[in-house]
């Protein structure tokens, strides 16, 4: 069983506007979890701004300073092992990782990518779903595999499309829906609600056969 609260790693590249939501809705009470650790791969990342505020440990591993993936690697996992957290959240973690590494965690690996996958995986989703006249758009979060922005969803956020929309208009209210998805399903985790068994997500002993859906409505202003 887990212990409360539950032990988190949060992996950033870069901004970490979830990491500070996810720090903000601990601080506030509203998730029984515990941010032990923050690793960026990258020395400039901003996030780190937002670890070092909140007292949070943080490491750089710096990708460009091992010779291959899986060196990287290694160095990601002693810290994470050392922290010895239940659960490793990617938040804007902007290298792709091996099936070894992935194995590892498995089920305790979770990311969040904005659009409602399969839609859009890989880059530049907000412009990619406006030239496609999506309707819709959004941000999934889902556990991680081998395979890039492939691994079982648990969870979408949809956000409709305006007439007037530009990439970044789009990205902006995505980004507040992320805010709101992601440390609602890290709240199921607390609960030990969801589970990965045989590829197949579980929410409440029962297996999911698509992700929740949450309709998101921009906040007024
Ligand atoms: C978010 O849009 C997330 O979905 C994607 O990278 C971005 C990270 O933003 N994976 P931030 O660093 O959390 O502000």
């Amino acid at each position: 069983m887990t212990e409360l609260p539950l032990r988190l790693a949060v992996l950033i590249s870069g901004r970490g506007s979830n990491l500070q939501t996810i720090l903000d809705t601990i601080t506030q009470g509203r998730l029984a979890a515990r941010v032990m650790l923050v690793i960026s791969n990258r020395p400039g990342a901003a996030g780190l701004a937002v670890a070092r505020a909140a007292d949070v440990p943080m490491a750089v591993v710096d990708h460009r300073e091992y010779p291959d993936r899986e060196s990287f690697e290694h160095g990601l996992s002693a810290h994470i092992d050392d922290a010895a957290v239940d659960l490793i959240v990617l938040a804007g973690f902007m290298r792709v990782l091996t099936a070894e590494f992935v194995q590892r965690y498995h089920g305790r690996l979770l990311n969040i990518h904005p659009s409602l996958l399969p839609a859009f995986a890989g880059l530049d989703t907000h412009a990619r779903a406006l030239a496609a006249s999506a309707r819709e758009h959004g941000a999934s979060v889902h556990f991680v595999t081998a395979a890039v922005d492939g691994g079982p969803v648990i969870a979408q956020t949809r956000v409709p499309v305006l007439e007037e929309d530009v990439p970044d208009s789009l990205a902006r209210r995505v980004l507040e829906a992320e805010h709101r998805l992601y440390p609602l399903v890290l709240g199921w985790f607390c609960e030990a609600r969801v589970a990965l068994k045989l590829g197949t997500v579980y929410l409440d002993g029962l297996p999911l056969a698509a992700p929740v859906q949450f309709a998101y409505e921009a906040q007024r202003e």
